[in-house]
């Protein structure tokens, strides 16, 4: 039997709450393309050019790929994909300097064989170095003025480049601390998990199948994210029930089960004590109320029950019916259906109802 470690858990809250600043900054740079779609126009509008694009290194295929564009065709932002030392944008990349070129027809340093096909007449290539290592190239050609590019425009690129290096290296560093934060949550899920073997792997089952019914009902992006972690969660309040009853192989009696019962409620306290888990608690402190408010801790009734939490209360109940307990067999499926119909718009909402069992089918 493993028992849970209260160290181990105030640890990893720690670790959560420290991680929360970040995880709630990345969510407004997560979107890489959008970044990198801005780093390309900031650099076309102030070089005054119609024609540019951004090329990041890729380690596992070792190329420098096209990751935003700006004039460009699709099937050119698709199919260039340089090795470092090919083309112009290769030879920026190892070489880890700029190259200017007013004319590249009249220039010998580039062969024709040795030419990208959108490059033509002037342009400016420019390594994008974070720390001490080339990342990728931010390439701007033809000027709208058809003017040939100017050195201080260079160097205005280069800084366009510097602060787009550090912006995509920070980026990178904060999709870490993300899953770092992520990887916490799972943790403690798993702790949960593991502390009553009887039903393990419920927290995923369930967070897997409210995040797949929250998205059905039109929850997106970060309220997603919410909805799943704190399904992940939804029994943390468990942490305060005795072994012998959350672990007990048969039915509880009824003092038992009242035990059991105050688990949204410690939950609530437990998360309390982080200001980053406020946003679990409408589903840790409410995935039992019943739609027909004849549910627990605080006897909500309809809408009144938070969304989060009526979904959960469908996922859960679902889950514990077609798992098998050690007191009891899996129940099967259509008798589990039954018993979702039969609670619909007394404990469960029946519109989610509904939804959950089209989502299954
Ligand atoms: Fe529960």
């Amino acid at each position: 039997m493993i028992v849970i470690d209260k160290k181990r858990f105030d640890e990893l809250f720690r670790i959560i709450e420290g991680l929360h600043k970040y995880s709630v900054l990345s969510w407004q740079v997560n979107r890489k393309k959008e970044l990198y779609r801005l780093i390309i126009k900031e650099a076309t509008d102030l070089m005054n050019t119609k024609m540019g694009s951004l090329m990041l290194y890729n380690k596992d295929k070792d190329r420098l790929e096209i990751v935003a564009a700006r004039g460009l065709s699709r099937k050119v932002i698709e199919t260039t994909s340089l090795k470092p030392g090919e083309g112009v944008a290769g030879l920026v990349f190892k070489r880890r300097h700029s190259i200017f070129c007013e004319d590249i027809e009249k220039d010998p340093r580039f062969k024709k064989k040795n030419r990208v096909k959108y490059y033509s007449k002037s342009f400016v290539s420019v390594p994008l170095i974070a720390g001490d290592k080339a990342i990728g190239v931010l390439n701007v050609n033809n000027k709208r003025s058809r003017k040939p590019f100017k050195i201080e425009e260079m160097k205005v690129l280069r800084v366009i480049a510097d602060e787009a290096a550090m912006t995509i290296q920070n980026q990178s560093l904060l999709k870490r601390l993300e899953d770092a934060y992520i990887d916490t949550i799972q943790t403690l899920a798993k702790l949960l998990d593991e502390r009553i073997p009887a039903t393990r792997g419920h927290s995923w089952r369930v967070a897997n199948l409210t995040m797949r019914l929250g998205r059905r009902l039109g929850i997106g992006g970060k309220d997603l994210i919410i909805l799943r972690d704190a399904a992940l969660i939804h029994d943390i309040g468990k942490i305060g029930i005795p072994d012998r009853i959350l672990l007990k192989p048969a039915k509880l009696n009824s003092k038992e089960r009242k035990a059991v019962e105050k688990h949204p409620s410690v939950g609530m306290d437990v998360i309390g004590r982080a200001e980053f888990f406020n946003r679990f608690v409408p589903i840790v402190a409410f995935h039992h109320e019943w739609y027909n408010g004849k549910g627990y801790p605080m006897g909500l009734s309809g809408n009144r029950i938070p969304l989060g939490a009526r979904i959960v209360a469908v996922c859960d109940a679902w889950d514990a019916m077609v798992s098998k307990r050690p007191y009891r067999d899996a129940m099967k499926r259509k008798d589990a259906v039954k018993e979702l119909l039969d609670g619909s718009g007394t404990q469960f909402d029946p519109f989610i109802v509904k939804e959950f069992l089209k989502m299954i089918k």
